[in-house]
């Protein structure tokens, strides 16, 4: 008997304003080539003047709520992974609970920067498995717009806001669902990329501050490692993988960990291009997409990997 964390429904929200390379370029000395052949991406959403983290979840979340065919009455834990909380405290995971009328169970933040959907993913399903909840919303939202020094052109130009949901249900003896995650944190990285400011240091917000080849290499030989890794854990073979969910930091990333897994391109969900690093929100933004387009169907076997900040990283293995 097995009980498993299944996916029921997924969503996702991207601002409505896209700004172009051409665009940053008239701001700043970059140029459309050099950001594509560097990274992949040619636009980025931004939210607008007052549209907070915790808007753009909640609009995931509905979506997701509503492709489940589950009601907000159902769900009775709500993990939002975020870097960029509407405010310091409290969690604006609390926000998205009072504004979908959720009135049980319980609701929190969790940070791990772009991994931070695999950590989540992987804190709920511990807890449905232990049957502290029964259904969980796992969000993904970030304004990553709200963070970014908009004159460094080394990291202006590789981020952008969104918002991606599932709805997960503890199922027994279920034969889909999550089979297992992979979670590593190797804090010797913390100043190779982070934000330089926070309540207990400056008391201000700070901009996003990049090593940006140190975490390339460590991205490429970590996340090799998490893809590997886990399927030797779980025992399943490359070849059974359908589709690689990455995290959409940068396609060179992304291209070299689908080679270490010896992945066709054909099976690799690709948004960074139109919505380039949506940290915490890009897995599930992927994922509803291929899901709503009809590429990933139930029954698939999906692998999720992120690398981030900290420097954490993982991935997660899920049989829709
Ligand atoms: N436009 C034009 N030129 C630029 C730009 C730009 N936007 N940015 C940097 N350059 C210049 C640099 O100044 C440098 O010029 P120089 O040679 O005259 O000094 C040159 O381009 C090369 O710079 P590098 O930083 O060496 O370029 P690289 O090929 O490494 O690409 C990049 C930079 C895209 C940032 C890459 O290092 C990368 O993707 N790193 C990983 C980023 C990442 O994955 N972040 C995700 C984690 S996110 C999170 O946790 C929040």
């Amino acid at each position: 008997m097995t009980r498993r964390s299944v996916i029921l429904g997924t969503g996702s929200y991207l601002p409505e304003r896209i700004i172009t390379n051409h665009e940053l370029s008239e701001t700043l000395d970059t140029s459309h080539d050099w950001i594509i052949e560097r990274t992949g991406i040619s636009a980025r959403h931004i939210a607008a003047p007052g549209e907070y983290t915790s808007d753009l979840g909640l609009i995931a979340a509905q979506r997701a709520l509503e492709a489940s065919g589950l009601e907000p009455q159902d769900v009775d834990m709500i993990i939002l992974a975020t870097s960029t909380p509407d405010h310091t405290f409290p969690q604006s995971a609390a926000r998205i609970q009072a504004k979908l009328g959720v009135t049980q169970g319980f609701a929190f933040d969790q940070a791990a920067v772009c991994s931070g959907f695999v950590f989540a993913l992987a804190t709920a399903d511990a807890y449905l498995k232990q049957g502290m909840a029964k259904t969980a919303l796992v969000i993904g939202s970030e304004t990553m717009s709200r963070i970014l020094n908009w004159n460094d052109r080394t990291t202006a130009v590789l981020f952008g806001d969104g918002a991606g949901a599932v709805v997960l249900q503890a199922q027994e003896q279920a034969t889909r669902g999550i089979i297992g995650s992979l979670l590593r944190t190797d804090g010797s990285g913390y100043d190779d990329l982070y934000v330089n400011g926070g309540p207990s240091s400056t008391q201000t917000t700070g901009t996003i501050q990049m090593k940006g080849p140190e975490v390339f290499r460590n991205a490429v030989t970590r996340l090799g490692e998490a893809v590997q890794d886990i399927l030797k854990i779980h025992g399943i073979a490359q070849e059974e993988i359908d589709w690689l969910v990455p995290h959409q930091a940068n396609k060179r990333i992304i291209d070299a960990t689908a080679k270490k897994l010896g992945l066709p391109d054909s099976k690799v969900i690709h948004t960074g291009e139109t919505q380039a690093n949506t940290s915490a929100a890009s897995i599930p933004l992927a994922l509803d997409q291929a899901v709503r387009d009809g590429r990933i169907k139930q029954g698939d076997l999906i692998l999720c990997e992120a690398f981030a900040g900290g420097y954490a990283w993982g991935s997660n293995l899920i049989r829709m």
